[in-house]
C-alpha cells in the first residue's frame, strides 16, 4: 500500500512529546490514584509540550486502560498512543482515535521498549495492522532502530511516520557512529517522504545532537523528564529539556509548530 511520496523537507520547529508512563508507575507501585497522569499531561502541555505520549502496554505495568479513556477527550495538544502489533490494541486504538498510534516491539520480560521492530520478519501481520488504522484515517508511525533496510521496508508499509530508537545513542553518545546512525536514517526517511521522530533514554544532557538532526520533526522523552521531576517539578522538568532541543536548533523554536504540526 506504499504510495510514492514526495521528500519531506526539514522542519523549522521541532515537537516535544512528553511521555507520562513513569507517572503511572509510580501510582501502580501503590495501585492507587496519586500521581495522576491525566494531571501530569495537563502540567506538561501548560509548560510546553507538543504532545502526550502513553505506551498501553499488553501487561499494563503503568498505563491503564483507564487513563488512556481519559486523557482522549482532555489531551489539548495530541495524543501518540504507543502500542504493540496486537489485535487487542489495534481495536482499542480504533475506537480511542488517537492523533497518532505509535507501533513498539514489546516483550513481557522486558523493563523498558529494547528494540525496534522487525519491520521485515514481521511484515504480514504488521502491514494488517496498518492498514486497519490508515483505513480508520490515523496517523500511524513504526518504532525502529536506525538501519537503512529497515526505514526502507517502513516506507513500503506505506506508514506516515518512522520513529527512530535513540536508546544505542543514549547509551554510547559519546560514539559518533550512533548519532551518525540516527542522522542516516532520518535522511534517508524524509527523502522517502516519511515524517521523522525520535526518542528513547533521552535526556536534557543527550538530547542537543538528536534535537539538531534538522529532519528530526518531534521527539518523544519520557523517563528522564518524570525522574528529574522529582528534584524541579514536573514543569520545569518539560521545559529544560524544551530549551535544550531548542538551543541544538539555534533557538528556533519560539514560533510554535504547534500542537498538530504533523
Ligand atoms: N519512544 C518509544 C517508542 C518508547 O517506547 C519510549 C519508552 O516508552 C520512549 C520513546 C520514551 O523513552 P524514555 O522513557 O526513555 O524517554
Amino acid at each position: 500500500m506504499s504510495d510514492a511520496q514526495p521528500s519531506r523537507p526539514p522542519v523549522a520547529y521541532q515537537r516535544l512529546y512528553v511521555n507520562i508512563d513513569h507517572v503511572a508507575t509510580l501510582r501502580q507501585a501503590r495501585r492507587g490514584d496519586e500521581p495522576d497522569p491525566v494531571a501530569a499531561a495537563q502540567v506538561c502541555e501548560d509548560a510546553g509540550a507538543d504532545g502526550i505520549t502513553v505506551h498501553l502496554r499488553e501487561d499494563r505495568r503503568h498505563i491503564q486502560d483507564r487513563d488512556v479513556e481519559r486523557l482522549a477527550p482532555i489531551v489539548r495538544t495530541v495524543l501518540n498512543l504507543e502500542m504493540a502489533a496486537a489485535d487487542e490494541m489495534v481495536a482499542l486504538a480504533l475506537g480511542l482515535r488517537p492523533a497518532q498510534v505509535t507501533i513498539v516491539p514489546e516483550r513481557r520480560e522486558e523493563v523498558t521498549t529494547e528494540g525496534g521492530l522487525d519491520v521485515r520478519r514481521g511484515g504480514g501481520r504488521l502491514a494488517r495492522h496498518v492498514a486497519a488504522l490508515h483505513d480508520a484515517g490515523l496517523r500511524t508511525s513504526l518504532f525502529i532502530v536506525p538501519d537503512d533496510d529497515t526505514v526502507r521496508a517502513s516506507a513500503d508499509l506505506g506508514v506516515a511516520a518512522i520513529e527512530l530508537h535513540t536508546g544505542p545513542y543514549a547509551h554510547a553518545s559519546h560514539d559518533p557512529r550512533t548519532r551518525a546512525a540516527l542522522a542516516a536514517a532520518a535522511s534517508l526517511g524524509a527523502s522517502l517522504g516519511l515524517a521523522v521522530h525520535a526518542g528513547h533514554g533521552l535526556t536534557a544532557d543527550n538530547v542537543g545532537p538528536v534535537a539538531a538532526i534538522p529532519e528530526v520533526e518531534e521527539l518523544n522523552i519520557g523517563h528522564s523528564i518524570v525522574s528529574r521531576a522529582v528534584f524541579m517539578g514536573l514543569a520545569e522538568s518539560v521545559r529544560a529539556v524544551r530549551r535544550a532541543m531548542d538551543a541544538a536548533r539555534g533557538g528556533v523554536a519560539v514560533d510554535g509548530g504547534g500542537a498538530s504540526g504533523h
